[in-house]
C-alpha cells in the first residue's frame, strides 16, 4: 500500500453528476483510481435545455451511490480518505449545493479538509489525466457550453485572460444553431455527427470579431444568422439541406477558435496549447487545430474525450496539483458556500 495522500473529488455544477478518487504520492504525477459518472443528458432532453430544479435533485440522487462505486472500484472505503475536493462553482447554485453539502459534511464526518475547486481550473487542468501532460506555461483554450476563454497558464493557480467572449459561449452557438436545426439537447455532438455530412462552405456565415485582431470572441450573431438561413430553407428542409447548414455553422465557429488561439499563441510567445472543456471534443476543432499548430511548431494537448465534459476526475485531479504545491484553495472555505458565478483567476 502506497503512502500517498488520496483524493475524493465531487462535481455537480450542472448536468453530470462525477465523482473520482486520485491519489498524489509526492512530485509524482497524480494518479487516477478510479471515477463514475452520471449524466443527466436524457433526463432535460424533454424540455430542450438543463432544467435546474431537476438538476438539483438528481444529484441529490446520484452522488452518494456514485461515491460508494468510486470506492469500491478502487477497494478502499471512506477511511482511505484524506482530502474531499468539490466543485465551489461557477454554475447553478441548487446543483452546487448538493455536492458541495455531501463534500463539506463528508470531510466534517471524516476530520479531512474539504478543498472548493473551480470548474473551469478542473478543465483547465484536465490534460494532466493523459498519459502526455502538458508542461507549463501555456495557452489554454477553454471552450464549454458556459464559457469561451484564451488564457495564459504559467502554472497551477497562475491564471492571466486573454480573451473571452463578450456574448455566447462556443458550446452555446452549437447548442443554439442545433436547437434551430431541429436536433436534441445539448446539441453540439449531434450537430457535429450531422455536419459529418454537410458541406462547409454551402452557407456564408459571420464570423464575429475574426479580424479584431484581439483574442475576443462573439458568438450570439451566428445564431442569428442561423435562424435566418433555416427560416430560408423552410419547414421541411431536405437532409443535405440540414447537413450543409450545419456544417457550415461548425466551420464558422471553428474557424473562429483556431484563429483567436492563434493569435493568443503570437502574443504570448508560448509554443504548448491546451484545449479543454466539452467543445475540445468536436473532431474538426481538433482537425484543424492540429493542423495550424504543426505549421507552427505548436504542441496540443487535449483531455482524453471522454474528459473533455464535466467529470469528477478533473475536480479531483485540480485538487491534487493544488495539493502538490502547498497552494491554499481558490475558493472560500468555511460552511458550504458556493459561487454560481466566479472569474477564474478571482481571489
Ligand atoms: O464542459 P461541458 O461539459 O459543460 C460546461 O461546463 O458547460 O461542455 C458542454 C458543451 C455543450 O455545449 C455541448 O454541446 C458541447 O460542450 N459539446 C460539443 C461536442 N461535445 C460536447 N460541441 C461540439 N462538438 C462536440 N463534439
Ligand atoms: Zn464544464
Amino acid at each position: 500500500m502506497s503512502s500517498g495522500q488520496r483524493i475524493l473529488g465531487f462535481e455537480s455544477s450542472c448536468d453530470e453528476t462525477g465523482v473520482a478518487l486520485v491519489e498524489v504520492t509526492g512530485d509524482a504525477p497524480p494518479r487516477l483510481l478510479a471515477q463514475a459518472l452520471h449524466s443527466q443528458i436524457s433526463m432535460h432532453q424533454a424540455y430542450g435545455g438543463v432544467v435546474p430544479e431537476l438538476a438539483s435533485r438528481d444529484h441529490v440522487r446520484r452522488v452518494l451511490p456514485l461515491a460508494r462505486e468510486v470506492l469500491s472500484q478502487a477497494r478502499l472505503s471512506l477511511r482511505d480518505v484524506d482530502l474531499i475536493a468539490y466543485t465551489q462553482g461557477p454554475g447553478l447554485a441548487g446543483a452546487l449545493l448538493v455536492g458541495a453539502g455531501v463534500a463539506v459534511s463528508l470531510a466534517a464526518a471524516l476530520d479531512v479538509p474539504a478543498l472548493p475547486i473551480h470548474h473551469l481550473e478542473g478543465h483547465l487542468l484536465s490534460p494532466f489525466l493523459s498519459i502526455d501532460p502538458p508542461e507549463f506555461p501555456f495557452v489554454a483554450l477553454l471552450v464549454s457550453g458556459g464559457h469561451t476563454q484564451l488564457m495564459r497558464v504559467d502554472d497551477v493557480g497562475s491564471y492571466e485572460m486573454l480573451g473571452e467572449t463578450i456574448d455566447d459561449a462556443a458550446g452555446e452557438a452549437f447548442d443554439k444553431s442545433a436547437k434551430l436545426l431541429g436536433l436534441p439537447y445539448p446539441g453540439g455532438p449531434h450537430l457535429a455527427r450531422m455536419a459529418e455530412f454537410g458541406n462547409p462552405e454551402a452557407f456564408a456565415l459571420p464570423r464575429p470579431l475574426l479580424h479584431s485582431g484581439r483574442p475576443d470572441f462573439s458568438f450570439a450573431g451566428l445564431k442569428t444568422a442561423v435562424l435566418t438561413q433555416v427560416k430560408k430553407i423552410g419547414d421541411s428542409p431536405c437532409e443535405q439541406t440540414k447537413a450543409d447548414l450545419a456544417a457550415s455553422t461548425q466551420a464558422a465557429i471553428v474557424e473562429v477558435l483556431v484563429k483567436k488561439s492563434l493569435l493568443a499563441l503570437k502574443a504570448t510567445g508560448l509554443k504548448r496549447l491546451v484545449v479543454a472543456g466539452g467543445v475540445g471534443a468536436n473532431a474538426r476543432l481538433r482537425e484543424q487545430l492540429n493542423a495550424a499548430c504543426e505549421k507552427r511548431s505548436v504542441r496540443v494537448h487535449y483531455p482524453q474525450l471522454s474528459l473533455c465534459t464535466d467529470n469528477g476526475a478533473m475536480i479531483a485531479m485540480a485538487a491534487a496539483l493544488r495539493v502538490q504545491r502547498g497552494l491554499t484553495p481558490p475558493g472560500e472555505g468555511g460552511g458550504f458556500a458556493v459561487r454560481p458565478r466566479w472569474e477564474l483567476g478571482a481571489a
